[in-house]
């Protein structure tokens, strides 16, 4: 009965890891999936996170469902996180929020929203480029992709004029996508008063914001400055809906604890919208799981913890830098006229080189340095010891 079924094609990222896996080659190196490896290319787990779960232990908890919502302290502590704690939208009870699947399911349960309330087909406007995922996760909730400028090719920067251009040119009331900060694939942000500017053209067009929201604390080292779009936004009023990740600045990947929320006019609006999620939810997962939604809270509400909390994720983003700059030192030793001032240039995790996919294809194959198609390396994978032979490969397929 299934035997017509075609074979779907690998995930553009997380194929990549098969892949890896399956290489023989002594010195492969993983810098597609955007996760953190220490200095050693190891996985890393957080202190702060390895005493919540020692301290979660020790109690003995039960293990019963969550509601629909998820666990209500988290949610809390999230928001807070997001929209600081002495936001007007929360002081105000103005927030509609719930704890989610990671980043990837908050942006599917906010997407079934959108298409249930704005209708089915509604567009939903993503910078060109962004991450891969947001356009399968948008069109299977019945929305309708379309792109705005956002990375000039030219420069490896951001195109603000053709960004607010197009932000202008959309139909009012549309729905944008926005990556708060660290911008995955490129690494590329607008500064602080380019997303005033951004704001003011949102204002203007009345447009609905989804901000995607995946590496509070990857961008600066500092997660209330990584959140400056987030809180300019919601203190000026515009509607908006976020989608948190914690895998990344908690190294929670596998636990898949994320948080979504809406930003209402009013705590009626709150109890509609609140309500309206929850019925999108039961049906397509029941409830969240605890494990991880237990660690991030014993971590946010614990000011010992959380203290230690940020100087790890800071330590995390100071390593990233500190291998930007190894890597453009190795390529640029290496003597091409290519410049590789973006690979400093831009934040986060990534860094967006420029390559074509054939040359990607080249780092596969030929050096097995494992990255997406893209052009993207996640820099979360590039450490002191490995930086030399990637920096290697980029000179040998961009040369030849
Ligand atoms: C990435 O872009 O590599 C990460 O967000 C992981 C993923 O799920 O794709």
């Amino acid at each position: 009965a299934f035997s017509d079924i075609p074979l779907g094609a690998a995930d553009p990222i997380l194929g990549l890891n098969e892949a890896f896996k399956q290489s023989t080659s002594p010195e492969k190196v993983n810098v597609g999936v955007g996760a953190y490896r220490d200095e050693e290319g190891k996985p890393h787990k957080l202190d702060c996170v390895r005493e919540a779960q020692r301290r979660i232990l020790e109690r003995d908890l039960d293990l019963e469902y969550t509601g629909i919502a998820g666990i209500p302290e988290f949610v809390s502590h999230a928001i807070a996180f997001a929209y600081g704690n002495d936001s007007p939208v929360l002081r105000e009870d103005r927030v509609a929020a719930v704890q989610s699947l990671s980043g990837t399911g908050a942006l599917r349960v906010a997407s079934e929203f959108i298409a249930r309330f704005r209708g089915a087909g509604t567009p939903i406007y993503v910078p060109n480029k962004t991450w891969g995922n947001h356009i399968p996760i948008a069109e299977n909730a019945g929305l309708s992709v379309k792109r705005y400028r956002y990375y000039s090719e030219g420069t490896c920067g951001l195109d603000f004029e053709g960004l607010v251009e197009d932000l202008r040119a959309m139909p009012e009331q549309s729905v944008v996508l926005l990556h708060a900060c660290a911008h995955n694939p490129t690494g590329v942000d607008p500064t602080e008063e380019q997303w005033d500017q951004v704001l003011a053209v949102v204002q203007e067009r009345d447009h609905t914001v989804l901000f995607d929201s995946a590496y509070q604390g990857f961008a600066s080292g500092d997660a209330d400055a990584d959140a400056f779009a987030i809180r300019l936004f919601a203190a000026a009023g515009v509607d908006m809906l976020l989608c948190q990740s914690f895998a990344k600045n908690f190294g929670l990947y596998g636990e898949r604890v994320g948080a979504l929320s809406v930003v209402c006019q009013s705590p009626e609006e709150v109890e509609h919208v609140l309500s309206q999620l929850k019925l999108v939810i039961r049906p397509m997962y029941s409830s969240p799981p605890i494990s991880g939604a237990r660690i991030v809270t014993e971590v946010l509400g614990d000011a010992a913890l959380r203290a230690k909390w940020y100087a790890e994720c800071k330590g995390m983003a100071t390593r990233i830098s500190a291998a930007r700059v190894r890597l453009r030192e190795e390529v640029e030793r290496l003597g091409t006229d290519r410049d590789w001032s973006h690979i400093t240039s831009q934040i986060g995790m990534f860094c967006f080189t420029g390559l074509t996919p054939e040359q990607c294809d080249r780092m596969v194959s030929d050096h097995a340095v494992f990255m997406t198609r893209d052009g993207r390396i996640s820099m979360a994978g590039v450490t002191q010891a490995n930086a030399p032979r990637i920096a290697a490969a980029l000179h040998d397929v961009t040369c030849r």
